[in-house]
């Protein structure tokens, strides 16, 4: 497969090192707005993770390693604290703190910000290299002519490149073997309406836009045969928190024999994490869900539960699919097969 942008169908970059500052695509304006943000230090990088600026599990691990070179290039001897910052930034995607622990591994043995600045570099390189060997893996498994319902977005915005459940998408839709694309709009943040169906178009893969509630209506009119998603954290059983809405399309999607394939590089992996119940699911504002774009939708006085992800359990997954390779039914023993014991 080629891997080149135009094959690939893989123009947008999120992410962007600048030297002296990192300048992320503000997620927050998309579709209406193009507009970066410019973070020039540490604390600057972790106010944008909190905010969704920049967001995606691989995402916001590339940030915070970035946000570390910043750290490191400001006050040395205030790395420790920058590093605690970055980390307490979102709980649940361990793409952030396998990043960080990465760049704290290399600080420790002394690196000046100039080495740190080349492991945050090999950071994005790797997460890139890993999307477009997913894409190949995760392709392969679908049957050519296939329709798919993916979730959230995990494409270029939320990675280095290509993405991880859209990187099946984009491979599978150049390989001929995905037909149709839907993309549920993902409430509240509409990470689906208003990311991945820009995203798919910028990058001419043809899309339909569904409502989260339609999904097991389409899947029993026969149109999908596969829900492709992403991963904040994959625990060593295989359960999967991922973006809220997910676990539903998987009992959706069991029930209607429609497959499940998981996408996420190893670095969503976490094997210190024995199950899903030990994921903390981070809460969000409740005026997520009271109102879009600066209009209240909602009564004032209501109160409103805001959990932004949820955990599919491992028997609902047909197919875990990281760099590493394949890990189908996943449990226990398998994921220890392709990741090591915790
Ligand atoms: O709250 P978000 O937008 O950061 O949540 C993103 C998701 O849940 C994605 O599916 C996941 O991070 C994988 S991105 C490749």
């Amino acid at each position: 497969m080629n891997p080149s942008p135009e094959r690939s169908h893989d123009t947008i970059r999120a992410v962007l090192w600048r030297g002296d500052r990192l300048r992320l695509l503000d997620q927050r304006l998309l579709p209406r707005e193009e507009t970066y943000v410019d973070c020039r230090t540490s604390d600057e990088v972790a106010q944008a993770i909190r905010d969704l600026v920049v967001r995606g599990a691989p995402a916001i691990g590339i940030a915070a390693a970035w946000g570390v070179v910043l750290a490191a290039r400001q006050d040395r001897a205030g790395l420790a604290a920058a590093l605690a910052r970055l980390r307490a930034a979102r709980p649940t995607a361990v793409n952030l703190m396998w990043a960080l622990d990465r760049m704290q591994r290399v600080a420790a043995r002394g690196a000046d910000a100039d080495a740190l600045a080349a492991e945050a570099q090999a950071i994005q390189d790797e997460d890139l290299a890993a999307n477009r060997r997913m894409g190949e893996l995760g392709a392969a498994l679908i049957a050519p002519g296939s329709g798919v319902l993916t979730h959230c977005n995990t494409g270029s915005l939320a990675t280095a490149g290509f993405g991880t459940a859209l990187g099946v998408i984009r491979a599978g839709v150049s390989a001929e073997r995905i037909a149709r694309v839907f993309a549920g709009e993902t409430r509240p943040w509409l990470q689906g309406a208003r990311l991945t169906v820009w995203e798919l178009l910028r990058d001419a893969i043809p899309a339909t836009l569904v409502a989260d509630a339609a999904a097991a209506h389409l899947m029993s009119t026969g149109q999908v045969q596969w829900v492709v998603v992403g991963a904040d954290r994959i625990a060593a059983n295989g359960d999967t928190a991922n973006k809220i809405g997910t676990y539903q399309l998987a009992i959706a999607a069991r029930h209607h024999g429609v497959k499940f394939m998981v996408v996420a590089p190893s670095s969503t992996v976490d094997m210190a994490t024995a199950s899903g119940r030990d994921i903390e699911i981070e809460l969000r504002s409740p005026d997520e869900l009271f109102g879009y774009a600066g209009q209240r939708t909602v009564v004032e006085g209501a109160s409103a539960w805001n959990p932004v992800f949820d955990v599919t359990p491992a028997a609902l997954i047909d197919a875990i699919v990281t760099e590493r390779g394949v890990v189908e039914r996943p449990d226990t023993a398998r994921m220890a097969a392709v990741f090591g014991a915790a």
